[in-house]
């Protein structure tokens, strides 16, 4: 609904030249600091993991395990954390990308998940599309299927979505909400 909309949006701060001159960081915590909106935004994120018949949810370190482990938690599926490089114990799998500021890498447990698993991917904003693309490639390597990318933001002016959907092929990909 229009209203949920709202309520969302107003949990997301814009903050001009974080952690860069030039960058606008968009900043989740007063939404997070909300019951209500952090509640809604829950509901919407497992309403996507049921949707697409998803069996687990991958969060993205950081702000994407915030908002993807109670979607999962609710949503009755399992969560797999995707972290940078360098965190998980045992043995991993990694993917390089650039980010709106810098580069980095992702890495996932070898054995987290595999063939048979239908994965949805969650993080908060979508930019360039690196962490995500990283992700969707980071996944498929175990084995698994990538059912869909959901976020809670999409800046479409970055031209992430774009990105994202060469390597994503048909995948579905959702934005709760595109500025
Ligand atoms: C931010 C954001 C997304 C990503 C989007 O994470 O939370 O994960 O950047 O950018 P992209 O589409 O250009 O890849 P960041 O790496 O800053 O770290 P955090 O989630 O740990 O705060
Ligand atoms: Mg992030």
């Amino acid at each position: 609904a229009g209203g949920d909309r709202e309520l969302l949006l107003n949990g997301i701060r814009d903050v001009p030249d974080h952690p860069k001159a030039g960058v606008v960081f968009k900043d989740i915590t007063p939404l997070l600091a909300d019951p209500r909106a952090f509640s809604v935004l829950t509901d919407a994120l497992a309403a996507a993991v049921t949707r697409v018949g998803a069996t687990a949810v991958a969060g993205l370190e950081a702000r994407g395990f915030i908002i993807g482990a109670p979607a999962a938690v609710r949503a009755g599926v399992g969560f797999v954390p995707v972290r940078k490089a360098g965190k998980l114990p045992g043995e991993t799998v990694g993917e390089s990308y650039s980010l709106e500021y810098g580069t980095a890498e992702v890495e996932l447990q070898a054995d987290a998940i595999g063939p048979g698993d239908r994965v949805l991917i969650i993080d908060d904003v979508l930019a360039t599309g690196g962490t995500a693309g990283a992700s969707v490639r980071l996944i498929r390597r175990t084995g698994a299927e990538v059912v869909g990318v959901t976020v809670l933001l999409e800046l479409g002016f970055l031209g992430g979505r774009e990105l994202l959907l060469e390597a994503l092929d048909d995948v579905p990909l959702e934005a709760l909400i595109t500025v």
